[in-house]
């Protein structure tokens, strides 16, 4: 079988010549001697026309053909100059491989994404869906070429854990204990060394613990996979279930951090720009006017850079606009955060330095003793989409710090290892993958960049 994807970029080559396409109909009509197929093979983002005539023995049973059906198509493609596709095929044969039925769900007009997230299962076969899921493979693609030009090693790091990184509480425990007839100790308490482990585990909400340890082996790792939180926000850029690229890199402080988020998302936006332009033309037109512009001006200046302390001076001036006030030591809410990045910056903005009572523990103090080097990433219409931090690595800094918070510091002894034996200055970030899914397609809604979305109450097959 040809890909439909060669007839575009070949044209020339295949211009006259006799090929086999196999796909899924996309729309079919026909009049009496003659009918048309919109066929999509997924392979490409625009679908081949085909047209086939009543010289074809099995006319009457292709035109009956529903939405949907798969069928496998040979025949010459011919130039079609001026009409709305450059070329088609004149149908020689039209092989019956699957048969759809009329009550397909995705019939030929515009779906609503709220019904289209009732069909999972379904919707990678809509432009939209097909546009996304493309610019995510692309982007996954793009983020590892980033990381492997730069000579970072590729660490996979374990999605069952005993600590909580973050240090946040939203974990989804990993248990085989019946929950039925849970085993008791005798004061009563759940008697884990009866589970699995011996010991209460949970899903990871970030590899970064494990993937530290890997930088002092490696100087420059990162990790790319699932996390997990159980976070109850049932909002439009939280999923319990989503991706994390999570580098960590020796020898460096916060610029350093910033520095390399800063070039990782204009690489990202260049190589998707470059390598899909069918469907960023799609959603330029079709979901956020003007996306394509507005990403070449994120790639073509600097990110703005702001301390939490400046960042609170001017939110503050602007109290009236939130309906959540601000003042010194709050977290910034997404309104806040968007604040920023549209009203202020008009664009990407690294947030720094935020109080340490806020942040996870694991962050590196500042000389103030109040805040510590964190930064987060701020994008018009998402808010944060990178958390990271330079890591403290003063080993009784750190210990004092997770004794304030009261942690178990037997549970981090690994954690606590990297910081006697050859500690150095070491910072890394998090990119929340979906959320950069997001902010490349102009999509709106978490749920509509993931293939199977896991939110609060909903997780459909
Ligand atoms: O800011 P977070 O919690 O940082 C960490 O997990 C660090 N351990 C990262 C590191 O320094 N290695 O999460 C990082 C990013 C956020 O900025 C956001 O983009 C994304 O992960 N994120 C979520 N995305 C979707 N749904 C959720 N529930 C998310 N929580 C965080
Ligand atoms: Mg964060």
């Amino acid at each position: 079988l040809t890909d439909i994807k060669s007839l575009f970029t070949e044209q020339d080559k295949y211009v006259g010549q006799k090929v086999t396409v196999g796909g899924w109909i996309r729309s079919i009509r026909d009049s009496k001697a003659i009918g048309f197929i919109v066929l999509n093979d997924g392979t490409f983002f625009k679908p081949l026309q085909i047209v086939y005539s009543d010289a074809l023995s099995n006319f009457a049973q292709i035109s009956k053909l529903n939405v949907g059906a798969a069928v496998i198509a040979t025949g010459t493609i011919v130039a079609t100059p001026g009409a709305k596709q450059p070329f088609e095929m004149q149908a020689e044969e039209v092989e019956i491989e699957g048969t759809s039925t009329s009550d397909y769900p995705l019939q030929k007009k515009r779906h609503t994404l709220e019904f289209l997230r009732t069909i999972p299962h379904l919707r990678p076969r809509t432009n939209t869906f097909e546009a996304v899921f493309k610019v995510r493979s692309v982007a996954a693609y793009a983020i590892h070429s980033f990381f492997q030009e730069r000579n970072f090693v590729y660490v996979h790091t374990p999605l069952i854990t005993g600590s909580d990184a973050e240090g946040a509480g939203e974990m989804f425990q990993v248990t085989t204990l019946d929950l039925n007839n849970v085993p008791k100790t005798e004061d009563g308490a759940v008697d884990f060394s009866k589970d699995f482990f011996g010991k209460p585990v949970n899903l990871t909400v970030s590899g970064q613990l494990n993937v530290e340890t890997y930088a002092f082996a490696f100087k420059n790792v990162y990790t790319f996979g699932p996390t997990f939180r159980a976070e109850n926000s049932n909002t439009t850029r939280h999923a319990a279930e989503f991706w994390m690229i999570e580098p960590e890199m020796c020898f460096a402080d916060l610029k350093d951090d910033c520095d390399t988020a800063e070039a990782m998302l204009k690489y990202v936006i260049n190589y998707v720009l470059e390598h899909c332009p069918e469907e960023m033309a799609f959603f330029n037109e079709f979901i956020d006017k003007g996306l394509i512009d507005r990403l070449n001006n994120v790639v073509g200046n600097e990110f703005g850079r702001i301390t939490y302390t400046e960042a609170i001076d001017i939110l503050s001036k602007n109290n009236d606009k939130f309906d959540y006030k601000v003042s010194w030591g709050c977290d910034l809410q997404t309104e806040h955060e968007r604040y920023l990045t549209e009203e202020v910056f008009k664009k990407p903005v690294f947030v720094t330095d935020y109080p340490k009572d806020i942040k996870a523990f694991y962050m590196k103090l500042n000389p103030d003793g109040k805040t510590v080097a964190a930064a987060d990433c701020l994008v018009p219409g998402i808010g944060e989409i990178i958390g990271g931090s330079q890591r403290e690595d003063d080993l009784e800094i750190l210990e004092k710090r997770m004794d304030e918070l009261g942690m178990k510091k037997d549970d981090y002894q690994f954690y606590l290892d990297l910081r006697k034996y050859g500690s150095v200055r070491h910072a890394g970030f998090g990119l929340g993958f979906e959320r950069c899914v997001m902010y490349l397609t102009g999509m709106g809604n978490i749920r509509d960049v993931e293939s199977f979305p896991r939110t609060v109450g909903n997780c459909e097959l």
